[in-house]
């Protein structure tokens, strides 16, 4: 299979183009004949013209490479190697969404040959892909998995908006069916990873080792905003103990903050849905979602405590809300918990108005119905800074004052500003 792919005599597949996806694609394209498939005309329309929705890839990055953009099932039919990237989200409930997932795996099963490959890189609970897929890529295509096809699982740990940790330097981790499989995923991802490649013993342990790296992350931001919640109670302020504590070397880094997106809030859910399918009711894991989830109404409720301190009428005061998107230097907006953060100012009376360097307000107003304000005004009774957008670490007390009114609340989540605001009310977690 890795020679017929590199000689381009057989074509590799990447079904989902997105954050995962097209810079997998791409990548890959310098080396092999790539198909990248995706449903969504819109993206694929500015992919043809070398632009990256997300704003990730340069247009240099698609220059010269062995790609197309389609929606063709035809086209994928060219493909051996199937790379599956789409969205694994949680529906209302907070239960796995696995309708994008199935979706595109009936799609394969119906392209499928004997001796094809589908690798699934999208991040799902232990044993999905050999209990939920792989029986139905069997029942579409009438193959075997094992005998006439062969399946993998190698999860991402791409990072939106980072420009270190990338696909080709971050150790990446791969799983098959089994040592044949595995040799041969093994030989096709080194040909774009050049950090080096862990070969798990199965597929369900590259599942779940995946899906604790972002559980981890996550019960140590709730330990860490429950503490601030708190030291608060107690007049310190966090971030100067973390420094302290910081200080010893086996303390971990994690800080405060809203924990937002569609990887650490969200993982954390498909590990506690198969949990209970198999009876245990997992409590730390569900305590870190309860306290992250809570942390926007929170952050909310103490601005308002604040303004109410300092006098100001809270009905009609008005708030600027700086930054919306679910992290720092990113454009994603999907699953952002600054939304919690406008929602309880609002339902307090105030009018909140919110800015973003980097997201689209017509995405904001899609998703949220909400408007980005295109220009600062002045006068607000609070600023929030929720986003720690490069744009905004280097703004002065001097700026806040210009568009506040006097008394004002700094409200800094991030701790940003810490010591460096004299004047105004300043809270941080
Ligand atoms: N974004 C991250 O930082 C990150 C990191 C590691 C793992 N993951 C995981 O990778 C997976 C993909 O995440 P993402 O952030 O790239 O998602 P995304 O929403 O950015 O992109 C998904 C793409 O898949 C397309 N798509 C949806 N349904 C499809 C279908 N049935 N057939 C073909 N294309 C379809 C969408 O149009 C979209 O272009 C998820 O499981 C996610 O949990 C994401």
């Amino acid at each position: 299979m890795y020679a017929q792919l590199i000689s381009k005599e057989k074509a590799a597949a990447v079904i989902g183009l997105g954050y995962v996806g097209l810079p997998l694609a791409v990548a890959f394209a310098s080396r092999l004949r790539v198909i990248g498939f995706d449903i969504d005309e819109g993206r694929l329309d500015k992919l043809r013209r070398g632009i990256d929705p997300a704003g990730e890839l340069e247009a240099e990055a698609f220059e010269g490479k062995d790609i197309v953009f389609t929606s063709s099932t035809e086209r994928l039919k060219e493909a051996s190697f199937y790379i599956v990237t789409v969205p694994t989200p949680i529906d209302r409930h907070n239960r796995p969404d696995l309708s994008a997932l199935l979706s595109a795996t009936r799609l394969i099963g119906s392209v499928l040959s004997k001796g094809d490959y589908v690798v699934y890189e999208s991040t799902v609970y232990p044993g999905c892909t050999e209990e939920d897929c792989v029986p139905l890529l069997e029942e579409l295509s009438g193959l075997k998995a094992g005998r006439d096809f062969k399946t993998g699982y190698s999860p991402e740990r791409i990072n939106p908006g980072d420009k270190e940790h990338t696909l080709a330097n971050t150790i990446k981790i791969i799983s098959a069916c089994d040592t044949e499989a595995l040799d041969v995923i093994e030989q096709v991802y080194a040909a774009v990873v050049t950090a080096g490649l862990h070969r798990a013993p199965s597929i369900k342990t590259a599942e779940a080792a995946k899906i604790i790296e972002n559980t981890q992350r996550d019960v140590n931001i709730a330990l860490m905003n429950e503490l601030s919640i708190l030291f608060d109670r107690m007049g310190i302020n966090t971030y100067d103990v973390l420094t302290a504590a910081g200080t010893k070397w086996n303390f971990l880094p994690f800080t405060p903050g809203l924990v937002g997106g569609h990887c650490i809030g969200v993982d954390p859910y498909y590990l506690v849905h198969k949990a209970k399918e198999l009876k245990y009711h997992p409590k730390m894991i569900n305590s870190g979602r309860f306290v992250n989830d809570s942390m926007g109404g929170y952050i909310g409720k103490k601005i308002v405590k604040k303004l109410i301190a300092q006098g100001t009428n809270i009905l009609g005061a008005r708030a600027l809300v700086m930054g919306i998107t679910f992290k720092e230097n990113v454009s994603d907006i999907r699953n952002s918990k600054v939304i919690d953060i406008i929602r309880e100012l609002k339902d307090y009376g105030m009018e909140v108005e919110i800015t973003d360097p980097c997201a689209s307000p017509e995405e904001t107003e899609r998703e949220y119905g909400l408007q980005l304000t295109e220009t600062v005004g002045s006068n607000y009774d609070a600023v929030i800074v929720a986003v720690a957008h490069k744009q905004y670490t280097g703004l002065t007390e001097a700026y806040f004052l210009s568009i506040t009114r006097r008394p004002a609340v700094l409200a800094d989540p991030k701790g940003i500003f810490r010591g460096k605001i004299h004047t105004m009310t300043y809270w941080s977690l």
